[in-house]
């Protein structure tokens, strides 16, 4: 894949295997075929795109959207704070887009990722976007973890679905010692009952993230700001 910026920083990701067209014109596909990241690329109109290597950032900014995503800011909390590392083993629910899977399964590659879905209709967006971006590390399996999680000897177990405290006991079961479990939701209710489930098994704490960017031509904050996104838990099976 390859990623087009245009003179107003708009990005394209596109695979490269055909001729490419956006308002600033047209560009061939053996030019596209020839192209490597730094390249300047000129359209027929002669407008200039740069070529960029793209990476899972790209995929997570580009991805098809089913369910509310997790945010990069959030994304780079749960990564964070439980260490997971290549070789870490991840189970992650619900699977919704596939944004935190995907990041997940990244990170943890080579080893494969399992993916928890209870929706049909959302597991094959989630899974067309793993193969769009070429990640095939991850397994998608449709059942309610709430039922049970098949893996055992788990590193981390992540969760985004709306009544988290219910996969609480699976998640026990099948995390080693010292293993992490997080929960990602919007209402601070929820997180209380989600903590509630954890009991003293479980070393826990909650962190809101907020990301305001800065504009550095006016050298001050950004007036707009994502308002509010989720609250993080991340809670360690202590035995
Ligand atoms: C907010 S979305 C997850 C978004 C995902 N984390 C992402 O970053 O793209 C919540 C998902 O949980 C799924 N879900 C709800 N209950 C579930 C359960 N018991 N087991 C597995 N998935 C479940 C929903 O169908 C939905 O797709």
């Amino acid at each position: 894949m390859l990623l087009l910026m245009d003179e107003r920083e708009d990005t394209y990701l596109i695979k490269g295997d055909s001729e490419f067209h956006c308002r600033f014109g047209f560009i061939k596909k053996e030019v596209l075929a020839a192209a490597k990241p730094g390249d300047i690329l000129e359209s027929n109109t002669k407008h200039k795109f740069r070529v960029i290597q793209p990476g899972m950032p790209d995929y997570i900014g580009k991805a098809k959207r089913g369910p509310q995503a997790v945010l990069p800011k959030d994304l780079g909390i749960i990564a964070s704070y439980t260490g997971i590392r290549s070789g870490s083993r991840v189970v992650d629910a619900g699977v919704g887009s596939g944004i935190l899977s995907m990041y997940l399964a990244h990170i943890v590659a080579p080893q494969k990722l399992v993916a928890y879905e209870v929706r049909e209709d959302f597991a094959e967006i989630a899974k067309s976007n793993f193969k769009k971006f070429g990640v095939d590390n991850i397994e998608v399996k449709i059942k309610s973890i709430y039922e049970g999680i098949d893996e055992e000897e788990l590193d981390l177990v992540s969760l985004d679905l709306p009544e988290p405290w219910l996969a609480v006991e699976p998640a026990y079961k099948a995390l080693k010692t010292s293993g992490y479990l997080t929960s990602y939701s919007p209402s601070i209710n929820q997180n209380a009952r989600f903590m509630d489930a954890l009991q003293s098994r479980f070393q826990s704490y909650t962190i809101e993230t907020l990301e305001r960017r800065w504009n550095m031509d006016a050298v001050r904050p950004s007036t707009q700001m994502i308002g509010h996104s989720g609250f993080i838990t991340i809670a360690r099976k202590l035995y």
